[in-house]
């Protein structure tokens, strides 16, 4: 591929200048390879090469990226494989575990392996964990308690395979229990300004996030959580993340608009 020219004075990435400009549109269209067996188990899980894209335009070689919400360690895979450090934090052992195990067999194959270490706790208490500064995080959290919904779209074929989880835990401490929106919110902000507190100023944060459709209620997820952010890091620009590939389902037909939200939010924002 031609990568067009070397910039001068790139303080943010190692990128060249077609790649920069490529990375630019505010929306995308991703059609996530098939997963392996050893990552089905999560229900949630985002493809690397996605996150690779993010964290190849805002961190250079040998950076720090973090995810506080690892699950099955994606956004620390695709680290190491661009030449990241690599941290995280995950709540689940079992997909931590998964997560440590596939990171372990790519830093055995790599000739110059970055450090790793993903962690599992409490993102709440990430304080105390010992991270180094970080350059870049980019996380998505649970979509509010919507996994516990039966019909929530993305789940219906996974419902049909016992072995396949389809929510994360029936843990206190996991979001995606927490029933009451705005409870939910608070803690979520809360991890988030925990979080914050580890970047370097004029760091990055990436939060890929959907809104949400409950019993005919709109919760506007993306756009509160932009709102809510915002009182301690800089909203830049989103990316939306446009999917082509997941099966329409009729709502409201012949009554009503109900859409198919077949896209999510890559909310950006900056350390000011
Ligand atoms: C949307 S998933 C993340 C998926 C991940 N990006 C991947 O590709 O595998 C959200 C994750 O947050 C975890 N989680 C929920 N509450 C948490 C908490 N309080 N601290 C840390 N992790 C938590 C869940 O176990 C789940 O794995």
């Amino acid at each position: 591929m031609d990568r067009g020219k070397p910039l001068k004075h790139n303080r943010l990435n190692d990128l060249h200048s077609k790649e920069w400009i490529k990375f630019q549109k505010s929306w995308f269209i991703h059609r996530p390879a098939r997963r392996q067996s050893a990552v089905l188990l999560h229900p949630a899980k985002f493809p690397e090469e996605l996150i690779a894209e993010f964290i190849t335009f805002f961190t250079k070689q040998g950076q720090a990226v973090l995810d506080p919400m690892a699950g099955t360690g994606s956004a620390l895979i695709a680290a190491l494989q661009t030449g990241r450090r690599a941290y995280g934090v995950e709540l689940q052992d079992k997909y931590a575990d998964s997560a440590r195990e596939r990171l372990q067999k790519l830093s055995d194959e790599l000739d110059d392996p970055p450090e790793h270490r993903l962690e599992t706790a409490n993102a709440a208490n990430i304080a105390d964990l010992d991270f180094p500064e970080i350059d870049y995080c980019i996380t998505s959290p649970p979509y509010w308690d919507m996994l516990h919904r039966k019909g929530f779209d993305t789940q219906q074929e996974r419902r049909e395979d016992d072995s396949l989880d389809v929510h994360y835990s029936d843990d206190e401490a996991d979001l995606g229990n927490i029933e009451d929106y705005h409870h939910f919110l608070d803690n979520l902000t809360h991890i988030y300004r925990k979080v914050a507190e580890l970047l370097r100023e004029q760091a990055y944060m990436t939060v890929i996030v959907k809104n949400i459709k409950k019993g005919g209620t709109i919760y506007p997820l993306a756009w509160d959580l932009a709102g809510r952010m915002s009182e301690f890091l800089t909203l830049k620009d989103e990316k939306i993340w446009c999917q082509d590939d997941l099966r329409l389902g009729p709502y409201g037909m012949g009554y009503a608009w109900v859409s198919n939200t077949m896209h999510h939010y890559c909310l950006n924002f900056r350390k000011e």
